[in-house]
């Protein structure tokens, strides 16, 4: 069976600010979109791409990337289809497109464009080796506090501390996270929108959630995701350095 890779792009980055959408912006005059399909594509065992576009962009985005076309080595095949109001939604729909003969599904976010390939190398040797859902992760640098939902509390009040959890046991996840495709098509049908409007960050959460197994294996600093104006600063020094 073949292995594929969702990458949910749809979303429009309103944490790095206004302006295009945040998969479309360019680091170092490249799509940031561009960055992640070719990070998905350098691995030999990903034949297959499917990027989720904005609901209203998919033609648009199909355009960009026809610019941009995978060669050599990296080449894979590429699909293009609308995406939804949630990640959970868009990773739902990526994987409604994704034909019979595929076995093993990665999601990845456009987001993580500097992934290196030996994390999806790893993440899709560990499935294949029998795990149904395989995540990158690190262990934290900032101890993490936990607090109350507070709904109704204006922004920069302070917030009442309800516990901390011990920080060598916690970590955070990348992606791209591996599945066998049956058990996540399982979960996104199963939990659809269950999440509220803003639905679920992370698809291992809902595979867990079936009770299924869930293993980390080594994520890497490049993985970042670019969420703030910071990160933008730092993606594009990483390419600077790799060229360099
Ligand atoms: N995503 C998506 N569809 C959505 C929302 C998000 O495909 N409706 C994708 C984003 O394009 C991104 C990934 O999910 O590649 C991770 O989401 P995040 O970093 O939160 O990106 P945005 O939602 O675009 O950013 P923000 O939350 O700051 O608006
Ligand atoms: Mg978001």
């Amino acid at each position: 069976a073949r292995t594929a890779a969702v990458i949910p792009a749809a979303g429009r980055g309103t944490r790095l600010g206004p302006g295009t959408p945040k998969a479309l912006r360019a680091l170092n005059g490249t799509p940031m979109l561009v960055h992640a399909v070719r990070a998905m594509a350098a691995s030999r065992a990903v034949t297959l791409v499917v990027v989720v576009a904005p609901p209203d962009g998919a033609a648009e985005v199909r355009t960009l990337l026809d610019a941009y076309p995978l060669t050599g080595p990296d080449r894979a095949e590429l699909l293009v289809v609308p995406g939804g109001a949630s990640r959970q939604e868009s990773v739902r729909l990526g994987l409604k497109a994704l034909p019979e003969d595929v076995g093993t599904v990665l999601v990845h976010d456009a987001a993580r464009p500097l992934v290196p390939v030996d994390v999806v190398d790893a993440v899709v040797a560990a499935v294949r080796g029998g795990a149904p859902a395989v995540v990158p992760a690190l262990p934290l640098a900032d101890t993490v506090k936990q607090i109350a939902p507070r709904p109704d509390a204006a922004p920069g009040t302070p917030e009442p501390v309800v516990g901390t959890p011990e920080r060598a046991l916690l970590r955070a996840v990348q992606t791209p996270q591996g599945f066998d495709r049956g058990t996540l098509d399982a979960a996104h049908e199963q939990f659809a929108g269950q999440h509220g409007e803003e639905g679920a960050t992370d698809d291992a959460g809902l595979v867990e959630r079936l009770g299924t197994p869930v293993v980390l294996v080594p994520g890497h600093e490049e993985a970042f995701k670019v969420t703030r104006p910071l990160d933008l600063v730092l993606a594009e020094a990483v390419l600077a350095r790799r060229r360099a």
